[in-house]
């Protein structure tokens, strides 16, 4: 439901916030299920864009006249929009990024690097974005720390046991310092059980990143009842602009961080022979941050809040299950993933019986169908589920059934072309 109204919208309606979702592609109309890579981009957010640009653009920060001004309370309310979307005790807690893969970085840089020790153990999973992975295995070079892969079953639930549905009991040892988890696979659509993890690793005394990118779209994340002390998600996955995103973090966490990057707009004071750096965040936005993106990003969490959160959950729950009835009758596929719709937000991966990814992709795109296929930046998983790669079909508010009936029409023009090949 919208804010100021009443009823919950169609996705009709909500389809109608999206100007992209008009065009045809090859003659068709645009289904496009390629949400889990990058969602398209609501009217409100693309004028939230114009807008700063037509009226307010400045640098921020270092000016004091009017636009600059301006500018800088656009951009640090943008920061308490992103603290209030993550229930965060205080927008001194979000720091700007690029997005999910510069924030990771920045905590294995920043923070990381000068906290860990030969054996000390980063516990991962198997399930993990190569950027919340080749981070870690930097960290372990540099510093002799070991990584340590939590499993997964035939569902691709996780295992800290290696037993089906054998949950995670014991997932760290003393040893662990650090756990970086995802909190969706972008692959599995697997959500993880990241609060028990977070129970786990606070036990232990270990810190907790949770890789938000993919559950931010999906679920309503609130970091104080996660009890993580990183948590990283992109703007472009929450229908807001590419190029900006955020690091969550705990206050005490952020001040024992090195800034990885300087320069300007990050120090108070600069001799020749000495520096002092801001408070955080500031500390770790070095040079001009990407200002018009901040912004919009707020409007996107503003466009996302504005709906009821657990009607939209609903909505995604139902049509995944239609996805999964549909797909799950075809004798040519391959599904992978949990079975139970709600365990998984929104993404539903399959091979196709000899066929290559790549040309299911080509040949669905030729019937208007935008989906993704490959290995996802997930070698390890791809390694662990004996694929190649896989075609994913990934979900957002605004698809519904008929995006899967044509996703459904576009496989069988896959069997028909494949048919003689095999
Ligand atoms: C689970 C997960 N983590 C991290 C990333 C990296 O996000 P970005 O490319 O926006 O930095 C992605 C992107 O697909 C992802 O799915």
């Amino acid at each position: 439901m919208r804010q100021n109204s009443t009823a919950a919208p169609s996705v009709a309606t909500i389809r109608g916030d999206f100007p992209i979702l008009q065009r045809q592609i090859n003659g068709r109309p645009l289904a496009y299920l390629d949400n889990a890579a990058t969602t398209q981009k609501p009217r409100a957010v693309i004028d939230a864009l114009v807008n700063f640009y037509e009226r307010h653009n400045a640098n921020t920060h270092s000016g004091v006249h009017t636009l600059s001004e301006e500018a800088t309370a656009l951009y640090e309310e943008a920061r308490a929009r992103a603290a209030r979307f993550l229930n965060a005790p205080s927008p001194r807690c979000i720091v700007f990024t690029q997005g999910t893969t510069a924030a990771i970085n920045l905590v294995a840089q920043g923070w990381a690097r000068h906290h860990l020790r030969q054996g000390d153990e980063i516990v991962l999973t198997v399930m993990e974005h190569h950027s919340n992975l080749l981070p870690w295995l930097g960290v372990a070079r540099e510093t002799g720390a070991v990584l340590r892969y939590l499993e997964i079953d035939g569902e691709g639930r996780l295992t800290a046991t290696g037993r089906e549905g054998g949950g995670i009991e014991g997932a760290v040892s003393r040893a662990t310092r650090l756990v970086a988890v995802t909190h969706v696979s972008n692959v599995l659509g697997t959500i993880n059980p990241v609060k028990e993890l977070a129970r786990q690793a606070r036990a232990v005394g270990a810190c907790v990143v949770v890789d938000a990118a993919q559950s931010a779209p999906h679920l309503s994340l609130d970091v104080q009842a996660l009890d993580c002390d990183f948590l990283a998600f992109s703007s472009h996955k929450v229908y807001g602009p590419t190029g900006i995103g955020v690091l969550y973090g705990k206050e005490e966490y952020l001040a024992a961080m090195e800034p990885p990057a300087s320069g300007g707009g990050m120090v108070l004071r600069v001799e020749r022979h000495s520096y002092e750096w801001m408070e955080p965040p500031w500390r770790f936005e070095a040079g001009t941050p990407n200002i018009a993106g901040a912004v919009a990003m707020g409007a996107a969490l503003d466009y996302l809040d504005g709906f009821d959160r657990e009607m939209l959950r609903r909505h995604e729950i139902e049509l995944t299950g239609y996805a999964l009835k549909v797909l799950g009758k075809r004798a040519d596929l391959t599904l992978h993933g949990p079975a139970d719709p709600a365990g998984r937000a929104g993404v539903i991966p399959f091979s196709v019986g000899g066929v290559h990814p790549h040309d299911v992709v080509e040949v669905l795109d030729g019937q208007g169908v935008a989906v993704r296929g490959g290995h996802h930046c997930c070698q390890p998983l791809m390694e662990h589920l004996g694929e190649r790669g896989v075609v994913r079909v990934s979900l957002a508010l605004y698809n519904e059934r008929q995006d899967i009936d044509q996703l459904a029409h576009g496989l069988d023009r896959v069997a028909a072309i494949f048919r003689n090949d095999r």
